[in-house]
């Protein structure tokens, strides 16, 4: 089931920019790409926050002095896995290193966002868009890729090293699907086959493709 977008919200009047988000595994990488296929622009915060933390990256110095050389690598990377032990249970630690990532990520965002004036529209994939609301000055509308905890545990279970119990842990520290559902604009319900969701994010394409054709006369 898709919610169409309705063609009278007010818009940001340089760009459509749509937030795409949702829990572990609920299929934002596929529906990334099927709306790439489509012609959208794709912008993927994890790959940003991926580049910033690599040995020499932008946030690598701003890491080593709040957290300590523990926290890197050898090859002076974040120490990822590290980190996310650190931070899975320990608050102030995990709102130390977003303050040192989102800003930066943001501002990539930002940047990224003006080079891609020639698409009809961009798709600012954050996966925890309305845990850390400073991303929705980007985006004009939130979409959401849902699905039930059953079929985003097999399917994470099928890519992943991670067992039952450590992804439920992962869910539970998610906003939960009715709070995800309530703030959303549109939603994308990936419970069915692939088809079924190239489907959804077809309609959704031409839900967008007016929305920016509203938004650029
Ligand atoms: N409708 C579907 N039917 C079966 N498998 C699916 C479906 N949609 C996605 N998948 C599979 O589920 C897995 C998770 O999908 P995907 O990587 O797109 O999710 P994600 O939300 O990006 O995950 P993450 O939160 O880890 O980034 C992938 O292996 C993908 O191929
Ligand atoms: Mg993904």
């Amino acid at each position: 089931m898709s919610v169409p977008a309705s063609p009278d919200m007010p818009l940001h009047p340089a760009q459509l920019c749509i937030g795409l988000t949702g829990g572990i595994g609920c299929g934002k990488s596929t529906v990334a790409r099927l709306f790439e296929s489509h012609g959208a622009g794709i912008i993927d915060t994890d790959e940003i926050a991926h580049q910033l933390t690599q040995p020499g990256g932008q946030a690598i110095a701003s890491i080593r002095a709040a957290f300590g050389p523990d926290y890197l690598t050898d090859t002076g990377a974040l120490d990822r896995t590290r980190m996310r032990q650190l931070i899975f249970s320990d608050t102030d630690a995990r709102r130390k290193l977003e303050n040192i990532l989102h800003p930066q990520i943001l501002a990539i965002s930002a940047s990224r966002l003006a080079t891609h004036a020639r698409v009809p529209y961009v798709i600012l994939m954050v996966p925890l868009l309305l845990e850390n609301p400073c991303f929705m000055q980007l985006v004009q509308r939130v979409l959401l890729v849902d699905c039930t905890e059953k079929n985003q545990i097999e399917r994470v279970k099928q890519r992943s090293q991670l067992d039952e119990t450590e992804i439920r842990a992962i869910i539970t520290q998610q906003l939960a699907p009715e709070i995800r559902i309530a703030r959303a604009d549109d939603i994308i319900q990936n419970d069915g086959t692939h088809d079924e969701l190239e489907n959804q994010v077809a309609a959704m394409h031409d839900c967008y493709l007016r929305l920016s054709h509203r938004n650029t006369i």
